[in-house]
């Protein structure tokens, strides 16, 4: 492969982010300013609040902000031009709330999607990256529908535009992100004296976000179009992220409640299905799946590496991480201090217990 200079490559480029004010919308922008110069980052999302706060936390020029939503179209092609690589981020992925509201789910995910693809092609974008999930793989809930969908339309954009080109990178549950277990936990653990967890046999995937935007960087700046990249990510039992957590903040009298599958949930979670395995290739840091369609180009590139050596990859079958090695993890991505995570946590910190139990059967935790 042709030795790529990444910190080159986004040098006075202007960078669309679709979803930027998000968990890792704000990490891609923190890198992409650190380390890579780039001209212009648009942030597009649709709430005013989150990019105030966003404007204070990052003070920089470089940033403009636009209100859009994805599922419009003229709004996307208006604020895409003159864009070299757009990061597609936005979109709905709470699972019960895509099982609750099926077509808002559809509307950003899918056809949200497909907008950005268009308004790409139509401004003559190099490339554009969409971030999925594992819950794409062999999807079993909505927002795994919709994100399947959302590889599957943004890959065969390749072959509608000779210009533009069209990378997917999916990747597994990220510390702490918007609507993670862990601030859950720790409020559970001061409120209420109780971790509720639903099944102790429950693994994910489990990395920081840091960590988790470097891949999509150096995928981004690897690919050709027309790949899926796999992040290779290690994973956790919840019961050993509970007791982690417990340890920390608990005591003697912490119970752990178990409270059975929620509706929409795996057991596991699979980064590679089976079904892909025969179209993986092994890069080191990453495994890279082939579509099912021709895209010129591909066969070339990848021929020469591994195949895969997993019948599939999930997080049962991934490295596991030990208990030390979550809590080195939680440790040092700072959610075991108030402070780091300020904003985070605070909407969970203001809840009475009521409130806060109340919360847990909304989101389904509670039976
Ligand atoms: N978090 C994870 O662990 C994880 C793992 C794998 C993949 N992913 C994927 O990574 C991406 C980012 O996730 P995240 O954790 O950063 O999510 P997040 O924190 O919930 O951020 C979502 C972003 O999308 C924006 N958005 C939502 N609907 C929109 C719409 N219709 N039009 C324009 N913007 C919209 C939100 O802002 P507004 O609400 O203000 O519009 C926000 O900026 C998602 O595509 C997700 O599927 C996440």
């Amino acid at each position: 492969m042709k030795k790529i200079n990444e910190k080159k490559f986004f040098k006075n480029s202007r960078i669309l982010i679709t979803g930027g004010t998000g968990s890792w919308g704000n990490e891609l922008v923190k890198q992409l300013l650190k380390k890579f110069d780039p001209k212009e980052i648009r942030i597009y999302s649709r709430g005013e609040h989150k990019q105030v706060e966003m404007r204070r936390r990052f003070q920089d020029e470089r940033i403009k902000y636009f209100i859009g939503d994805v599922r419009d179209k003229e709004r996307l092609l208006l604020c895409s031009k003159g864009i070299d690589y757009i990061f597609h981020l936005a979109a709905l992925k709470h699972v019960p709330v895509c099982e609750m509201n099926p077509w808002e789910a559809v509307s950003t995910n899918i056809i949200g999607t497909q907008n950005v693809i268009e308004a790409a092609i139509e401004n003559k974008v190099k490339k554009v990256v969409d971030v999925s999930t594992d819950k794409a793989v062999d999807p079993f809930n909505l927002y795994g529908v919709t994100k399947a969908c959302g590889e599957k339309i943004i890959i065969a954009g390749n072959n509608i535009s000779k210009k533009t080109r069209f990378v997917c990178i999916r990747g597994g549950n990220v510390l702490g992100t918007n609507g993670s277990v862990i601030p859950l936990f720790k409020e559970q653990i001061e409120k209420l004296n109780e971790i509720t967890i639903t099944d102790e046999q429950m693994s994910r995937f489990l990395m920081r976000v840091e960590d988790a935007i470097k891949l999509v960087l150096h995928a981004t700046t690897h690919s050709i179009g027309g790949e899926v990249f796999v992040m290779k990510m290690s994973a956790c039992k919840i019961i050993d992220l509970a007791k982690v957590m417990i340890d920390r903040f608990g005591n003697d009298r912490t119970k752990i409640r178990n409270i059975g599958i929620r509706p929409g949930e795996k057991l596991y979670e699979v980064l590679v299905s089976r079904y892909e395995v025969p179209r993986a290739f092994d890069l080191g840091k990453y495994f890279v799946i082939l579509p099912q369609i021709p895209i010129s180009g591909l066969d070339e590139r990848y021929n020469k590496y591994w195949r895969l050596q997993y019948q599939e990859f999930n997080s049962n079958n991934t490295m596991q991480l030990s208990r030390t090695e979550i809590e080195d993890l939680i440790e040092n991505d700072g959610w075991f201090d108030n402070q780091i995570h300020k904003e985070a946590i605070e909407y969970l910190r203001n809840l009475s217990k009521d409130e806060l139990k109340n919360f847990f059967k909304l989101e389904g935790w509670q039976k």
